[in-house]
């Protein structure tokens, strides 16, 4: 499953930092799992990689930001190496392999400053460098067919690594416009934490991922992935986008936390689905659909 060789890195990045997802030319790919930011919420992956193969995903897809509030994080890098599941660059990523000031999340509120820093410099002081190596080779989009459909799978969007697309913000015609210049039929990202997906013209999608690391600010525990699919029976091109949510065991990952000193804003995130922090990017309609 989620085995499937993908392109060396190395050979397969073009100029443009694009690796295709090779699969055997005989078992053409209908059905795959996409996983948003991890956080570091190892547990969670561990989670979703089962479910995912429960449900028959062919292959996994990670968006990238392996990194942030969570514990430990060279778990959650050992996972995806032994599962070889391939991954997309993300901003937290780019910044752990460069060695980078700071995630490049863009906060300017002092209280989101304070924390992204914490969970930046833990990830980066706890990563270790034969990971922050493997790292560098993560390609900055990775394109596939499902079915029929071309798919563009970025972290931000296909022009920035670090751009926020949210629901409320984010117009029709400015993704359609972008589906159009990159010649895809699906967009495909993650980096804003909430999942969301809207048709456009032309039988085209974008599909927000979402965020396997952290509730989505819903008063809910359960994280979430996106299970994309195209019915084989059909002419190949009809998309369905499932937002799955995962359970884990979320008392054992704030006793990691809380053994490994990371702040309580973080642990109460986790227990309580709600986001305390980096909530400054959330657009007012977003947030007022939250707690805080
Ligand atoms: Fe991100």
């Amino acid at each position: 499953m989620s085995g499937w060789p993908l392109d060396p890195f190395g050979k397969a990045v073009s100029a443009r930092g694009e690796a295709r997802l090779a699969h055997p030319a005989d078992t053409p790919l209908t059905r795959i799992a996409v996983f948003g930011g991890i956080y570091s919420n190892h547990r969670a992956l561990q989670a979703a990689i089962e479910d995912a193969r429960d449900r028959g995903a062919q292959a996994i897809l990670c968006l990238g930001d392996l990194g942030a509030f969570g514990p430990s994080p060279d778990r959650t890098v050992e996972i995806l190496r032994n599962e070889g599941i391939p991954v997309v660059r993300g901003n937290y990523d780019d910044s752990i392999a460069r060695g980078l000031e700071d995630c490049q999340c863009g906060y300017t509120d002092p209280r989101d400053n304070h924390y992204a820093r914490i969970s930046y410099e833990y990830t980066l002081a706890n990563t270790s460098p034969r990971h922050r190596e493997w790292m560098t080779g993560f390609p900055y989009r990775i394109r596939f067919r499902l079915g029929e459909l071309d798919v563009l799978a970025f972290h931000g969007s296909p022009r920035r690594m670090n751009e926020f697309l949210w629901e409320t913000t984010t117009p029709s015609h400015f993704l359609e416009g972008m589906a159009t210049q990159e010649g895809a039929d699906v967009l495909l990202g993650t980096h804003t934490g909430i999942h969301w997906s809207r048709a456009l013209d032309g039988g085209r999608w974008y599909v927000n991922a979402g965020a396997l690391g952290r509730p989505a600010n819903d008063g809910r525990q359960e994280v979430w992935y996106t299970m994309l699919e195209v019915d084989p029976a059909g002419d190949g091109r009809s998309l369905s986008a499932d937002f799955i949510p995962v359970s884990y065991p979320v008392d054992l990952l704030a006793d990691e936390m809380r053994d490994e000193g990371l702040p309580e804003e973080f642990i109460e995130t986790i227990r309580t689905g709600w986001w305390t922090t980096c909530l400054e990017v959330l657009p007012g309609k977003e947030r007022a659909r939250g707690q805080w």
